[in-house]
């Protein structure tokens, strides 16, 4: 089994914790591997606990998979032990040599400024400082530097490419979305690193030769965390508040209310085209009326059903991607699956 990557199509926040828990549940991947920082949350609904996961990869809920941190990893390491606790998955953790410890000193650096915490509206957890950090050649710490880590420290792009060539399954577990991409978001309101699928293969330590699948992940909607453009953007204020409760838009890493706006069309056919997708999730339709617990695609009426008729569209931008998964619940399982 190849390669199959997760990738939000929006601006973070489409539920990519959920759809990655899920394909690993049904997947039996070998690996899931996660990339990117501690300043995005995945969350998951697993066996009546809520996990909002900074470190750990969502697939941990599939109790085979080995969980991976790539060399594209940055690490808060007091969470990260935290969560391997949290999830009991201490057992089947492996984290690269080279991925990257964030000291307190660089999240002290980016919180103290002004600029990144109020007009980029940094999470501040010090990814962006790391990074600065790392592309500065200045001393940084790795993971093979922390001796709380190193039970954990493996060549992971040894393992993941043995593994491939065994014929298991490895899925890459995406951070954040199109529009926070470094390279082709809405700069400068934007994450420090490209955020797109092959930039998470990179991270991963692989190459694009054994991908299969890349699922591109939207909701019915767009939400922001922080500043930055944001179309049809809704202010009214009981709109905005059935957002907030019922579909839990609230940051998981960082606590903000999210803004949220309308579904933005040319971006997402920009992230098909982008990330490659061959496979759309589309997650909260629930928000809509007409998507209460369906058994099958034909079962979803009304608002819901017109707005899965609208963005058939971008399954006629190249490559063709078909809609293969539509969630309409928090729970792993709250999910019709198409493929
Ligand atoms: P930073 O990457 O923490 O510096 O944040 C840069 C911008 O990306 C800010 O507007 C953040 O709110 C946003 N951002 C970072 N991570 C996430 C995420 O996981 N979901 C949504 N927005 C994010
Ligand atoms: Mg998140």
């Amino acid at each position: 089994m190849p390669v199959d990557i997760v990738a939000g199509g929006q601006g973070g926040d489409e539920g990519k914790g959920k759809i990655c828990a899920y394909l690993a549940h049904k997947g039996d991947y070998r690996y899931a591997v996660k990339v990117g920082g501690p300043n995005a949350g995945h969350t998951v609904f697993h066996k009546g606990k809520i996990y909002a996961l900074k470190s750990i990869p969502a697939g941990f809920v599939s109790p085979r998979t080995k969980l991976v941190l790539g060399a594209g990893t940055y690490i808060i390491t007091d969470w990260l032990l935290k969560e391997t606790t949290l999830t009991g998955t201490a057992g089947r953790l492996i984290i690269d040599p080279n991925a990257v410890v964030i000291e307190p000193r660089q999240t002290a650096a980016e919180r103290r400024d002004s600029r990144m915490m109020k007009s980029i509206g940094s999470v501040g957890t010090g990814l962006g400082a790391a990074v600065r950090d790392r592309i500065d050649r200045k001393k940084i710490k790795f993971a093979k530097d922390e001796p709380r880590l190193r039970r954990w420290v493996k060549p992971v792009p040894e393992l993941l490419n043995k593994a491939l060539a065994a014929g298991d399954g490895v899925i890459v577990e995406g951070t954040q979305g199109m529009k926070l991409s470094l390279l082709h978001g809405e700069y400068p309101y934007v994450t420090s690193r490209d955020t797109t699928a092959s930039t998470f293969l990179a991270e991963a330590g692989l190459g694009p030769k054994y991908v299969r699948d890349v699922y591109a992940i939207f909701k019915p909607y767009v939400s922001r965390v922080g500043p930055g453009p944001l179309a049809a953007e809704i202010k009214d204020k009981s709109k905005l508040n059935i957002h907030h409760t019922k579909g839990r838009e609230v940051g998981s890493v960082s606590g903000r209310l999210r803004r949220i706006g309308a579904f933005e069309y040319d971006l997402a056919r920009r992230a098909v085209a982008i990330n490659s997708a061959t496979r759309l999730a589309i997650t909260h339709i629930d928000l809509y009326q007409g998507a209460d617990n369906p058994r099958r695609l034909s079962d979803i009426k009304g608002e819901a059903a017109a707005f899965l008729k609208k963005i058939g569209a971008l399954s006629k931008v190249y490559p063709y991607p078909k809609l293969s998964i539509v969630s309409y619940g928090p729970g792993l399982m709250d999910v019709l699956d198409l493929r």
